[in-house]
């Protein structure tokens, strides 16, 4: 009775906000309106289904009660068994779900209740429910109620801390956020229309409000990466172009060593901030474009020209505050031998939706088997979600903010004056900056 005094109490309440918050605000507050009234029925679902889930689900333990026997082993008087299930605490509130702690009975182990993720999904109504021991006999259970990776409105833009960039959010309700201070170099692989370049666009567009050169390779004729023209410090359209664009990039990065050396500095990072140069992100989309050769002589050349300049890049660049970024649909070793040297090199790993599961094995295998299902299960109507690594060393899915081509545009026009001098491009058009490599 008192529950349920608890219950009526509560549910009057989560009302009376309703009628005096307003059901406009409550539409755009998704995380309000699920603390106020999905969050409740949820709880409540899994406080009174629990027993009967974990029973169905062979997740109970039995216990034999006290028997009485007389000489020869004959029972004479029983009871039935007693079906235990473990015990749980009350299921506490996250952004958009619920989180439960459950104490294993002595002798159970959590591989069953992993399972069992789906059972308690439909059980609760929950959009996914995912199972965890953080330590020896217990368990914590996460469930969502809507799904978390949905197409959503990115947060008002912030100030933005140099060289992070949040592009979307993780399937835990947290920022998706791409620090390159942290994980240096990236590689974004998905098959077409998966949502590459729609990742890409974000994360230039939190760039481009940072002190920082940006640099472009796009050999789909620039059509993406275009749209960031006039903050962008050069922008390649083709082979040729990528490969004369990497090579000043690498002689760059040899200037930069000796102004290293004579500060003694081991990093950019450690230079005096008057002789500090200024960070260069490098951004590549459609990367086979810069691999895939018909066979002639020259072709060959500067495929591999442009193999060995990233390959450096990503290998010296972290020190010297140079960053890349590339995203293709495939980085298997048929594009060429400095394919897998390349990729071997980019530690930070997103792989969208892919149209082979080599693909998605070449991406997250190395650094994360168990990842590679979770990748091929994303389906077509997700375009946008990927898997990618985090930062302390799992994996989460996740999605990234819909730029649309006005909103970039719009974004290169207002940080166009954020255009860095950088004398090795050897522009020379007045306005501290470059177009075109
Ligand atoms: N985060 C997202 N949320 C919603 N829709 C998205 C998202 N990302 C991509 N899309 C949709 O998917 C479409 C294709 O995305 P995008 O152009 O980024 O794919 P791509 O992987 O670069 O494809 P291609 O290899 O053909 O260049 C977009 O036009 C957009 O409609
Ligand atoms: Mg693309």
């Amino acid at each position: 009775m008192d529950v349920l005094n608890v219950v009526i109490t509560l549910a009057g309440l989560c009302f009376l906000l309703w009628v005096l918050w307003g059901r406009d605000r409550f539409r755009v507050r998704p995380d309000v309106r699920w603390y106020l009234t999905g969050y409740l029925l949820m709880a409540l679902r899994v406080v009174f289904t629990w027993k009967r889930v974990c029973q169905i689900n062979d997740l109970s333990v039995s216990y034999r009660p006290n028997m009485r026997s007389i000489g020869g082993g004959f029972v004479v008087r029983g009871e039935s068994l007693r079906v235990s299930a473990p015990r749980i605490g009350w299921p506490m509130p996250t952004r958009d779900g619920i989180r439960l702690r459950v104490r294993l009975r002595p002798g159970q182990t959590p591989g069953p209740f992993l399972q069992a993720g789906e059972a308690f999904g439909h059980a609760w109504r929950a959009h996914s429910v995912r199972v965890t021991s953080p330590a020896r006999g217990w368990l914590e259970i996460t469930a969502t109620g809507g799904d978390p990776l949905g197409k959503g409105e990115p947060p008002a833009e912030g100030p933005g801390v140099l060289l992070r960039a949040e592009v979307g959010r993780m399937e835990t309700g947290k920022r998706w956020v791409i620090d390159f201070k942290l994980i240096p170099h990236w590689l974004i692989v998905g098959a077409t229309q998966s949502g590459k370049s729609t990742l890409m666009t974000r994360l230039v567009t939190e760039l481009a409000r940072q002190p920082v050169a940006l640099l472009g390779i796009d050999c789909k004729g620039g059509m993406e990466l275009s749209l960031f023209a006039p903050r962008l410090s050069a922008l390649a359209t083709n082979r040729s172009q990528a490969v004369a664009l990497l090579e000043t990039i690498v002689t760059e990065m040899g200037d930069r060593m000796g102004v290293c050396r004579q500060h003694g500095a081991r990093s950019l990072w450690e230079l005096p901030d008057s002789v500090r140069p200024v960070p260069l992100v490098v951004l590549v989309d459609e990367v086979a474009e810069l691999y895939l050769t018909t066979g002639a002589k020259s072709e060959k050349e500067e495929a591999a020209a442009c193999a060995t300049a990233m390959l450096r890049i990503a290998q010296l660049g972290r020190a010297l505050g140079v960053y890349l970024v590339v995203a293709g649909q495939r980085v298997g070793s048929d594009l060429g031998p400095g394919v897998t040297a390349l990729r071997a090199q980019l530690g930070g790993r997103i792989c969208h939706r892919v149209a082979d599961p080599q693909t998605a094995v070449m991406t997250l295998g190395d650094l994360n088997p168990d990842a590679v299902a979770v990748a091929q299960a994303i389906s077509p109507a997700e375009a946008g979600v990927a898997v990618t690594a985090t930062e302390t060393g799992g994996w989460v899915r996740a999605r990234s903010w819909l730029t649309t081509a006005e909103d970039a545009r719009g974004v290169a026009h207002q940080s166009a004056a954020l255009v860095p001098w950088l004398p090795f491009l050897h522009l020379d058009d007045g306005r501290g900056g470059g177009e075109a490599a």
